[in-house]
């Protein structure tokens, strides 16, 4: 039927015991050997070692074997390399080296949903006394992962890979700089910014509105400040709420909700943003850290000494 969302990102870091250790702290229900699960998405995040950090491998989810096939197909006929049986089918984005793994996998259902947070607007009351979310007591669990940001030094084959290969649709570019990507009803799954190394940029993981995209931050920053990238935002494509911190490995990881949804592709048309516009609509100002990550220079050397 259909792709409906990501499955799992497996991130190698150098030091995964810290990078174990940030990941429970955010939220994520660690099952054991780096293995994490999200509150309603079942396994999504799994940590592992690697000489320096990247996006190791990237799971895509689809609904049956029909999609498995076409993907197939479809990446042969892009003469990707490629394994498949008939559950799964993978193949290694050719610029950043990234293992991309679309698999059959259950929709992420949450059965009765989330009720809508009241909130009291001018003279409209819809909630009485204190406000709800001053009652929750426990830790911020992220529902699900919602989508992961790509460098690529070679933005159109990377693009080229997932819109023409593996059927992402394009929901809004980033000047030429970048485009947002779905597979599923969300906004942006993939985001593939250009840039002078392939790296990852953030993962980002759902909570259910802006005050657990605040309490989640929060509670991270208590201790460890110097997490803090950039936050409390709201972006303008997928119009989402932000809260942008950084992992001990320094990939950023955003808390996020309320992001636009496009359930019929005919009902969007997708925009060139331009200027700040591709990075957010309100907050305050990204810091240059946000855009060029402090590790990018290394990870160029450690590119370069790899390869050479
Ligand atoms: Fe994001």
């Amino acid at each position: 039927m259909a792709l409906h969302g990501l499955g799992k990102v497996t991130i190698g870091v150098p030091n995964v015991e810290d990078t174990i250790a940030y990941y429970i702290e955010f939220g994520l229900d660690h099952r054991g050997n780096g293995l994490f699960a999200t509150r309603n998405g079942g396994e999504q995040l799994e940590i592992t070692h690697a000489p320096t950090r990247r996006l190791l491998e990237l799971t895509i989810a689809a609904d049956d074997a029909d999609d498995i096939n076409a993907i197939g197909r479809r990446l042969n006929r892009l003469g990707q390399n490629l394994q498949q049986d008939s559950e799964s089918v993978s193949s290694v984005e050719p610029i950043t080296g990234t293992r991309v793994r679309v698999v059959i996998r259950p929709r992420v259902a949450i059965e009765p949903p989330v009720q809508a947070t009241p909130y009291n607007g001018p003279n409209r009351i819809d909630r009485w006394g204190r406000a709800p979310f001053l009652a929750r007591a426990e830790r911020v669990h992220p529902r699900k992962l919602g989508h992961a940001v790509l460098g690529s030094t070679d933005l159109s084959t990377t693009m080229k890979f997932f819109t023409e290969g593996l059927g992402f649709k394009v929901s809004d570019y980033i000047g030429g700089k970048g485009a947002f990507l779905r597979c599923s009803v969300e906004h942006h799954n993939v985001l593939v910014m250009a840039a002078p190394v392939n790296f990852l940029h953030h993962t980002s993981w759902q909570v259910d509105d802006i005050d657990e995209v605040g309490r989640g931050a929060s509670a991270m920053l208590e201790a460890n400040p110097q997490r803090h990238i950039w936050g409390l935002g709201r972006h303008h494509a997928g119009a989402n709420f932000f809260w942008y911190l950084k992992d001990p490995a320094g990939n950023f990881s955003e808390y996020y909700s309320d992001m636009d949804t496009i359930p019929e592709d005919e009902l969007w048309s997708p925009e060139v943003l331009e200027g700040v516009k591709g990075l957010y609509a309100w907050g305050p100002p990204p810091p240059p850290s946000f855009l060029e990550p402090d590790d990018l220079a290394a990870l160029m050397t450690g590119a370069h000494s790899t390869k050479g």
